[in-house]
């Protein structure tokens, strides 16, 4: 028994949030607003979290600078989507976002203001007036280009102030999971001291965020590493719509990190080799403010037409030297200094040197609008997990579809962060006992806990990182082809058998780094995986999966979510579940009107 040669410690809570983030914090204030008890465990302190890098903005149509209406910003996050969003998802978004807003502003989000003390909005991408027909709308509400950290210290300070229990610097292991497929916990390192700890909980809810780090070049923090998907797939539950990895128009060339969307929606534009305006010409009404997977391709097309610039015509500028020094100190100072340090850059003279770079994941643990995660194999397209949920970018409710639009993350956080402790408010039952794990799952998790921390293979866990890390950038990149990703299946199946010969030279538990990587590892590589043979398998372009073997979108074949499973050999079983087409209301209770959201051609 590897246990055996652990120290346990039990802990038995009515929720355990497993991430810090923006959902995470969000889910975990909810819940201890409800006097449910709840412990949050999480890899990094709090306001270190992946949300803390968040700049731009969080969506809402609050009409502070001009015409908004929730069923435009409904509109548009279908038509971002392209057409494979939920619809019930979509609406439920759009609709709370307002409130969700007002109530981080209560909280105490300092948001940048109007002149009259209004929450200050920008244009972002792909947010339009009138179902689409445009202009711009100003719906992207901003703190600075800092949005995200602030909301983050707001919501921990709030947790806090509520009672909820941190556990900072622990690594879930993984689900522990009963004989009848309900969830009854995790299993955590704590990183500190080396105890391994035993969370059973009524419900678990899996914030931990997206997988960027599959990518040599993403703007997500090297913590990205699709954790919770990873303790999902080996738990032999399903990922969805994983083929689907946003690209942002705008990583500083090199450096990877992000640049934001906030940028062009102050005024900023992009201009290949010959100085031109190119946008102007692949989407005359939107143009540098298309939805970022469009302006992603159209960057690449120049590049590849050899009118990217530099001295190997491989990247784009991103001009700003035209806007007044003022704004950008007091809208964009993030950004001024990311430009500088990152790329050796004064923006207020010179054009940033961008790239598009891999930046989300739409797709993650299926969830409905609830947040509750779904299993089709416990029969039904909609079948519940019991005891389990997933939020945030780990979750895939579906608002985003095949494509995010920018400064939906944000909203998309506290929204279904909120929905989630709603929910739960209503089926936890508080004086019923925790459940009791049986030993079983505890035993498994530790030995493959004790296995990774003993591996003495050949391979070092930073070589096969780097060789996932190039395949994925090569083969799974903005433009595919079925010979690019059958190339991928092919090389990250091979890594994944390589896993079995992983070394880990650290065979300590405190603070053990080499092991962590090791960990993570794992788990990006369950999403790399299911990446790369799920979009191998989609023969369609939609969203941000463009194939150049099959460039239309095909919604007759194609309009469904995709499912993966990692079998036990590590082969990939696919599935699918239909796309949610009803809004959760009629036109006659107020609803959108079904003609303005059936599916058409996207065109910004
Ligand atoms: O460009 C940005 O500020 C990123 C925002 C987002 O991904 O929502």
């Amino acid at each position: 028994m590897a246990s055996a040669a652990y120290d346990i410690v039990d802990h038995a809570f009515d929720v355990v949030v497993v991430g810090a983030g923006g959902a995470g914090l969000r889910a975990t204030l909810g819940m201890a607003e409800q006097g449910l008890k709840t412990a949050c465990v999480t890899k990094v302190f709090p306001t270190r979290s992946h949300t803390v890098a968040a700049q731009g903005g969080i969506a809402a149509s609050l009409k502070n600078m001009g015409p908004d209406h929730w069923q435009w910003h409904m509109y548009d996050t279908i038509k971002g989507s392209d057409w494979l969003g939920d619809n019930d998802a979509m609406e439920y978004l759009a609709r709370e976002a307002p409130a969700a807003v007002y109530e981080l502003e209560h909280y105490g989000v300092p948001f940048s203001r109007t002149e009259d003390g209004r929450i200050y909005q920008r244009p972002f991408g792909g947010h339009m007036q009138n179902f689409g027909d445009g202009p711009p709308v100003q719906r992207t509400c901003a703190a600075a280009d800092r949005t995200g950290h602030a909301i983050l210290h707001t919501l921990y300070g709030q947790s806090l102030r509520n009672n909820a229990e941190f556990f900072i610097e622990y690594f879930a292991i993984d689900l522990l999971m009963s004989p009848d497929g309900a969830c009854e916990g995790i299993v955590a390192w704590k990183l500190d001291d080396g105890t391994l700890h035993r969370f059973r909980a009524k419900l678990v809810v899996l914030a931990t965020g997206g997988y960027g780090r599959t990518y040599f070049s993403a703007t997500s923090a090297h913590t990205c590493t699709g954790d919770g998907n990873g303790m999902v797939a080996r738990a032999g539950l399903p990922l969805q719509d994983m083929e689907f990895v946003q690209f942002h128009p705008t990583g500083i060339y090199g450096a990877g990190c992000l640049i934001t969307e906030g940028a062009r929606g102050e005024g900023g534009y992009l201009t290949n080799s010959e100085g031109e305006r190119f946008m102007e010409r692949y989407a005359p009404n939107a143009k540098d403010l298309a939805s970022r997977d469009v302006v992603s391709r159209c960057m690449t097309l120049e590049i590849r037409e050899g009118r990217g610039v530099g001295a190997n015509k491989d990247h784009i500028f991103l001009n700003l030297d035209h806007l007044d020094p003022k704004i950008l100190a007091e809208r964009l100072p993030g950004i001024s200094e990311s430009a500088k340090i990152f790329a050796g850059v004064d923006l207020t003279r010179e054009p940033i040197p961008v790239i598009p770079t891999a930046h989300y994941n739409m797709g993650g643990i299926p969830t409905n609008y609830h947040g509750e995660a779904l299993n089709p194999d416990r029969g039904g397209a909609d079948a519940v997990i019991p005891g389990l949920m997933a939020v945030g970018e780990a979750g895939s409710a579906s608002v985003h579809g095949a494509n995010r639009l920018g400064s939906n993350s944000l909203i998309d956080l506290v929204v279904f962060g909120r929905a989630a402790a709603i929910r739960a408010g209503a089926v936890v039952d508080r004086a019923a006992p925790v459940p009791s794990t049986g030993e079983v799952a505890l035993e498994r998790i530790v030995d493959r806990f004790d296995r990774l921390r003993h591996a003495n293979g050949g391979a070092p866990t930073a070589e096969l990182r780097d060789r996932m890390q190039r395949a994925m950038q090569e083969d799974a990149a903005v433009f595919r082809t079925a010979e690019t990703l059958q190339q991928g299946v092919r090389r990250i199946s091979e890594i994944w058998r390589d896993l079995k010969d992983v070394h880990v030279t650290d065979r300590s538990m405190i603070w053990n780094s080499d092991l962590v990587e090791t960990l993570e590892l794992e788990n990006l590589m369950a999403n790399a995986l299911t990446t790369v043979v799920s979009a191998e398998a989609r023969t369609e372009s939609r969203g941000a999966h463009a194939r150049e073997d099959f460039p239309n979108r095909d919604d007759e074949n194609w309009r469904k979510h995709s499912l993966a499973w990692i079998e036990p050999n590590g082969d990939v079983r696919l599935g699918n579940r239909p796309v949610h087409t009803d809004p959760l209301t009629t036109q006659a209770e107020g609803g959108i009107d079904l003609k303005k959201i059936a599916p058409k051609a996207r065109v910004y």
